[in-house]
C-alpha cells in the first residue's frame, strides 16, 4: 500500500514537515522526483533542518528512506546533507537506500543551468541554478548518467563522454567557467556515496508492498510547476503530480490509496511566472514577513498572495486528492480582512477553470473576502478551538473545492498539529 504526499501549490507547502508528522505510520518514505532544487524542512526538539534530496521520514529510526528513480541527485550536494543528518545522529549506512536509476547531475549540468538562465535573460524560469533542467533534458534525450553507472570501473570516461558535449554547449553560450574548480569535489563525493546502499529500488518497494509494509511516497515542488500541468514554461522538469509517484518509483497505479494534498492557507511562489493572487503591496509584504517566506534552497524572498481556488481545485483533480492538508494558517493571524479568490475574471468571462496560458493575459481574482483573526493559532491543538473566524474561511475553502481538511498545521514544529 501507498500512499502519496504532494504539494497543491507552487512547491514550499510545507511538504518536509507533513511528511515527518505522518512517518510514525510508515515503514517506508520514498521521495519520487525533483532534486536539490526542492528544500524541505522539518522542526522537532527544538531542531531545524533542511533536506534537498533526503527523503523526510529520516529523523525517524524505524523508517527505510528511499531516493527513487525519478529523482535526480548531485552527489556533491547529497554528500552535505548525509554529513549533516550524520552529525544529527542519524544511521544513514542502515536506513537510506539510493536507486540505481536515480540520474546523475554532473558539475556541467549546473554550469548549463546557469548558462541557460544568463542566456534567457529577463525572460528567465529563475530557476534554482541545481542543474536540474539539463539533467532532466539528458534523461529524455537518452544520454544521461545514471547512479548504477558510478559502480561501473568505465564511469571516468563516460562522464568525460557527457562533460565534452556540455562543454560545448557553454562554449557556444559564450559562458565563462571553470570546470577545474568544481570536479574534484565531484568524484570525492562519487566515492563517499558508494558506502551506501545503491539498489534497485522498484524491486525493493515492490517486495516491501507486497510484505504488507507502509509506504509514504513524497513529491517535491508543486502541482502548478508540473512539468505538463504547470505554468509552462516557467515549471521545473519533472512530474511532479500523483502520476510521477508510479514512474518516479516504479509502483502500478492501483497501489496509491490515500493522496495527501498539502496547500498553504495562502500562497507564494519563488522564481518568474504567472501568479494571480499575488499581491505585491503592503499585504504581500506582511504575509512574506510573518510567514518567513525566504527559499529554504535559495534564501530569495517568496512571491506572496492570497488563496486561489482555481488553482486548487485543478491541483486537486490532477492528483486525485484524498486528503486536504492545510498548513501555514498561523501566518494569517492579525489581518483585519482575510481574501479568498474563488474565480478569475478573463476578458469579462468570469471562469474557474485554467487557461491554457495564464502567462499573457490579464487575469483578475474575485475575491470573496473574510473577516480575519487575532488569536495566536500555534499553541492550539484541537480543532474546536480555533477562532470561529478561521472556521468560517475554512468551511467556505472545503465548501468549495469538496475535499475535507483533515489535518491543520499551526507551525513549523512537529506538534505544531492539529488532526481532525
Ligand atoms: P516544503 O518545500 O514543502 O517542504 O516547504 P519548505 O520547508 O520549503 O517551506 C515551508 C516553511 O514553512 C518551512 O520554513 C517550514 O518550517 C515552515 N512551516 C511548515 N508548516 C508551517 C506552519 O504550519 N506554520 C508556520 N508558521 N510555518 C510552517
Ligand atoms: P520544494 O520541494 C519552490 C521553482 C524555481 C523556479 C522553477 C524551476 O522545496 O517545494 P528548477 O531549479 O527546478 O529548474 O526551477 O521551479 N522551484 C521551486 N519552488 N519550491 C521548490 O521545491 C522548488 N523547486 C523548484 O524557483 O521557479
Ligand atoms: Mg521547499
Amino acid at each position: 500500500m501507498v500512499d502519496v504526499v504532494l504539494g497543491l501549490q507552487w512547491g514550499d507547502e510545507g511538504k518536509g514537515k507533513i511528511v515527518d508528522v505522518l512517518t510514525p505510520k510508515y515503514d517506508v518514505v520514498a521521495r519520487f522526483q525533483g532534486g536539490p532544487n526542492a528544500g524541505h524542512s522539518l522542526e522537532f526538539n527544538g531542531k531545524k533542518f533542511v533536506l534537498n534530496t533526503i527523503p523526510s521520514g529520516i529523523f525517524h529510526e524505524h523508517c527505510i528512506n528511499i531516493i527513487g528513480n525519478g529523482v535526480v541527485i548531485d552527489p556533491v550536494q547529497l554528500k552535505k546533507e548525509i554529513e549533516k543528518a550524520t552529525e544529527a545522529g542519524v544511521d544513514l549506512k542502515k536506513n537510506l537506500f539510493i536507486s540505481q536509476k536515480a540520474h546523475l547531475i554532473l558539475p556541467t549540468h549546473r554550469l548549463v543551468d546557469a548558462a541557460s538562465e544568463a542566456h534567457k535573460g529577463e525572460h528567465k524560469i529563475g530557476s534554482t541554478l541545481r542543474g536540474i533542467s539539463p539533467t532532466y533534458q539528458d534523461k529524455i534525450g537518452r544520454s544521461g548518467l545514471r547512479i548504477g553507472d558510478i559502480l561501473n570501473p568505465n564511469f571516468k570516461h563516460k562522464y568525460e563522454a557527457a562533460a565534452q558535449i556540455h562543454r560545448k554547449l557553454l562554449d557556444s553560450l559564450n559562458f565563462n567557467y571553470n570546470l577545474a574548480e568544481h570536479e574534484p569535489a565531484f568524484f570525492e563525493a562519487v566515492e563517499f556515496i558508494k558506502q551506501f546502499k545503491i539498489i534497485n529500488s522498484e524491486y525493493v518497494i515492490n517486495d516491501l508492498i507486497s510484505k504488507g509494509k507502509k509506504v509514504l511516497a513524497e513529491g517535491a515542488q508543486g502541482t502548478l510547476l508540473d512539468i505538463d500541468f504547470g505554468s509552462y514554461p516557467f515549471v521545473t522538469s519533472s512530474n511532479t503530480i500523483t502520476g510521477g509517484a508510479c514512474t518516479g518509483l516504479g509502483i502500478a497505479p492501483q497501489q496509491i490509496n490515500k493522496v495527501y494534498g498539502i496547500f498553504k492557507a495562502y500562497c507564494t511562489r519563488v522564481g518568474s511566472g504567472p501568479f494571480p493572487t499575488e499581491q505585491i503591496n503592503e499585504t504581500g509584504e506582511k504575509l512574506r514577513k510573518l510567514g518567513h517566506e525566504f527559499g529554504a534552497t535559495t534564501g530569495r524572498p517568496r512571491r506572496t498572495g492570497w488563496l486561489d481556488l482555481p488553482t486548487l481545485k485543478y491541483s486537486i483533480m490532477l492528483n486525485g486528492v484524498t486528503d486536504l492538508i492545510c498548513t501555514k494558517s498561523d501566518v494569517l493571524s492579525g489581518f483585519d480582512d482575510v481574501l479568498v479568490c474563488n474565480q478569475y475574471n478573463i476578458d469579462g468571462q468570469i471562469t474557474s477553470e485554467l487557461p491554457f496560458n495564464l502567462n499573457d493575459i490579464q487575469v483578475n481574482p474575485i475575491y470573496q473576502t473574510f473577516n480575519g483573526w487575532n488569536e495566536d493559532l500555534t499553541k492550539i491543538r484541537k480543532y474546536a478551538d480555533l477562532p470561529d473566524t478561521f472556521k468560517n474561511y475554512m468551511d467556505f475553502v472545503e465548501k468549495e473545492i469538496g475535499v475535507g481538511v483533515g489535518v491543520i498545521s499551526v507551525g513549523p514544529d512537529r506538534e505544531e498539529t492539529i488532526m481532525r
